[in-house]
Parts: structure tokens; sequence; C-alpha cells
């Protein structure tokens, strides 16, 4: 035995110190609070909290209008729901994704359709989006998947030339940038997530950003159950849910929002140094980040490549952790594309019913079958997800790559002795 043998083999862990941690909430949190409190209003319309989180977000992406909520889930609703879309209509959406993506899509009646990825990127393929456009396709949303930007130039062409409004869900993305620009300010309205797991959270949160004044208007009618506060008028004119953001949780918020440029900047540093170093071992793909893209790394992905380390994902992933590198051979959805959720599988959106699954011109069931998007499918094989943070050190990132390096080594010695 020797330093090379594997530490699942028995051999020495390549992480010996634990990952640097460090606390999200402190001071400012704790003086935001206690300003709620002594303000004694909870009410978002009547207090000060959610309205200067909501001008400072729009202000720090350059936009017109951030309207805040309680969740991702409600933030890409909301935004869904300002297009007006009549029901039946297709949504196209990635495969890859949180289902918080998809549900104001059922919600709303809408037919998830879904596209593949680019398996480099692990976002939207702009052309099998355009190959799922149909007459009925009356949006796309397009997530901007662990902190990469999606293909804009591309999907923004197809949206313009198709005449289909893209909805952004930056749920993973803050601060991403693209060609320069942020995403979130490419479609006409995107959609954000505040939750825990995200580069800023206040436990549950979410907001919409736009530059449209009209947008703005559905998006704070839809909050709030279509009750038009600013008018003063209570006489709700189409279906909407409770959707409101608490001062307790803009306060929380506020002061997170002071942390996020560092944040983002820290994750960008470890995550492309850890780009680097993954490109000298062969056998390993980190997710690949384009020319003139800014990863924002809420996660970090790499691909295990079987045919040259004859390994797959699961069991190189085993071998990781034993070296003391905590991983996950999957996607943030769990071990399975989007559509093979039972809900999709089954069409159990309102179980007793197979709404909205429906089409209505034709009376045929939507079928979400195995097969859809292969190159998603794929990615579930060779795919490895890891955790990175603002609070590791440099030292961490050199040593997560030691130990990837090790179990590759290993592997392709292994592959060409046999
Ligand atoms: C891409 C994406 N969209 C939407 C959501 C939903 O956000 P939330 O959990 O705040 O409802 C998430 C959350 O994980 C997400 O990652």
């Amino acid at each position: 035995m020797d330093d090379r043998t594997l530490a699942i083999d028995g051999g020495p862990k390549t992480k010996t110190t634990p990952f640097g941690t460090g606390k999200r909430f402190g001071d400012e949190e704790k003086r935001q609070l206690l300003d709620v409190i002594d303000n004694d209003m909870l009410f978002y319309f009547l207090g000060t909290k959610v309205f200067e989180f909501q001008k400072k977000f729009a202000a720090l992406y350059g936009a017109k209008h951030c309207i805040c909520c309680s969740s991702g889930t409600a933030a890409v609703h909301i935004a869904l729901a300002t297009l007006q879309l009549p029901p039946g209509s297709e949504v196209i959406v990635p495969a890859i994704t949180d289902m918080g993506t998809l549900t104001g899509v059922l919600y709303q009646n809408l037919i998830p359709v879904f596209a593949d990825i680019d398996p480099a990127t692990y976002n939207m393929d702009p052309s099998s989006v355009e190959a799922r456009i149909t007459p009925r396709t009356r949006a796309i949303i397009v997530v901007h998947h662990t902190g990469l930007a999606a293909d804009l130039d591309r999907l923004m062409e197809i949206s313009v030339r198709h005449g289909i409004p893209i909805v952004e869900d930056c749920a993973q993305a803050y601060l991403t940038e693209y060609k320069g620009k942020l995403a979130g300010t490419f479609a006409p309205v995107s959609a954000f997530s505040l939750n825990h797991f995200k580069h800023i959270t206040c436990g549950s949160g979410g907001m919409v950003l736009t530059n449209d004044e009209g947008i703005r208007k559905t998006a704070s009618l839809f909050l709030d159950k279509c009750y038009d506060r600013e008018a003063g008028k209570r006489n709700p004119f189409f279906l909407a849910p409770n959707y409101q953001m608490t001062e307790l949780q803009a306060a929380v918020a506020l002061a997170q929002l002071e942390k996020l440029p560092g944040i983002v900047g820290r994750r960008r540093a470890l995550g492309d140094r850890l780009t680097a170093l993954l490109g000298t071992i062969p056998g390993i793909e980190a997710q690949t980040v384009p020319e003139g893209y800014r990863h924002s790394y809420f996660l970090f992905l790499f691909r295990v490549c079987e045919e040259t380390l004859g390994v797959s994902a699961a069991e190189f992933s085993r071998a990781l952790e034993a070296e003391g590198i905590p991983n996950k051979a999957h996607l943030i959805t769990g071990g399975m594309c989007e559509y093979e959720y039972d809900i999709f599988k089954n069409r159990s959106a309102f179980p007793g019913s197979r709404h909205p699954f429906v089409n209505s011109d034709f009376g045929t069931e939507v079928e979400y079958t195995q097969g859809l998007c292969p190159n998603a499918e794929r990615a579930f094989e060779n795919t490895i997800t890891m955790n990175l943070n603002e609070f590791h050190t440099d030292q961490d990132i050199e040593e997560t790559a030691a130990a990837i390096a090790k179990v590759a080594r290993h592997h392709a010695s292994q592959r060409s002795a046999g």
C-alpha cells in the first residue's frame, strides 16, 4: 500500500482537515430584525423593509422594478402569471431544474414541455428548445442552472423570432454574468429565490424583476389576492394567491444583500480555481464555462468520463467521499429528470383528474416518457455534484482537486493495466 492507494481500499485519506465554515447571519441581520419589531409592523404594505429591499435589489440589477414574494416558486409562478397565457398553452422548460420552476406552470393550467440540455454546460440546449416549439407554445422558462447562464444570445433570438416570451429563472444564479450583462436582465421578467440553500437567504423568499410597469402592476396584484392596495381598491378581477413577503423576511434579506457581492466573488474565485485544477486531470471534465460567461457557483458540477476511466459516477462518488470530499452522484433533481417524477409520469398534478395534461384541441394526453431528453438522462449517469461555499478555504479547493485527481488516476492506471 502507498499514498496512491484509495481511502476506500484502506489507503490514506486525502482530506484530513475540516472544510472551512462560518456563520451566515450576524449583527446586521439582528439589527434589521430589531428594527422591524421596533416599528411594530410585519405586514409589507404598511412597513418599510420590503419596499427598501425591492429598491435596492432593482438598483443592483439596474432594473426598474423588483417585486418581493414568499419563495422562488412563488416568484416563477408570479412571473409566468404576468404573461396572462391562455390555459392549455405549452411552456418549454428544462429537463433539469427544481420543481419550483414547474409548480407555477401547472397552477396556471399550462402544459410543461421539456427541452434537453447541452451536456457541456448542463443548461437548456437552444436547438432542443426550438425543436419543441408548436403552435401552442406561449412561453419558455430559461433556468441558469447551478449559477451558469444559459445561451442567452441564441435563446433570446429564438424568443424574438417566434414571438414567444422568455421568463428567466435565476433562483440559482445571483450576479451571474453573460457577456458583460447580468442574467436576469435579458427577458421581460425574471425570478429569484431566497431559500435556505441559495447564495443569500431569508429562510424562504423570492423576487420578480422587470422593467415593465404593466408586469410590475400585475405581479403586485398576483402576489396579494388581486387586492389593489396601491389604489386602495378591493375588487379582484383574476384568480391570485397570497404570496406576500413579510417585513421579517425582508429585514434578513436586506442584511444578506449587503453580503451578496462578497459571497459571489469568493465562490467565483474558488469555483474558477477548481475548474482550472480539474482541467489537468484526464477523464474529468468540469462543467464548461464558455468564453464571456461568469459562473456564480451555486453548485459545482463535473463529469466522470467512463470511456477514459472505466468507472461510473456512482462508484467514483463513493471513492471520493472516502477521500473526505462530500459529493453526490446526481443533479439537483435527485436521481432523475424532472419529467420522470410521478406527477408527470402519472399526470397527477390534480389527483382525480389528468388536468392540465390533456390537450384540449385533440383530447390527447401529453406523454412524459424515458428517452425524451437523452442528454439530461445521460447526465445522471456521469455527473458529480459538490457544494461549494464562500467559507471554503484555498486549501479546501486544492485538496478537493487532489482527491479527484487521486481517484481518477487510480482508475486510469487500472484501466491501462487491465
Ligand atoms: C431553478 C430553481 N427555480 C425555482 C426554485 C424554487 O425556489 P424556492 O425553493 O425558493 O421556492 C429553486 C429552488 O431550489 C430553483 O433552484
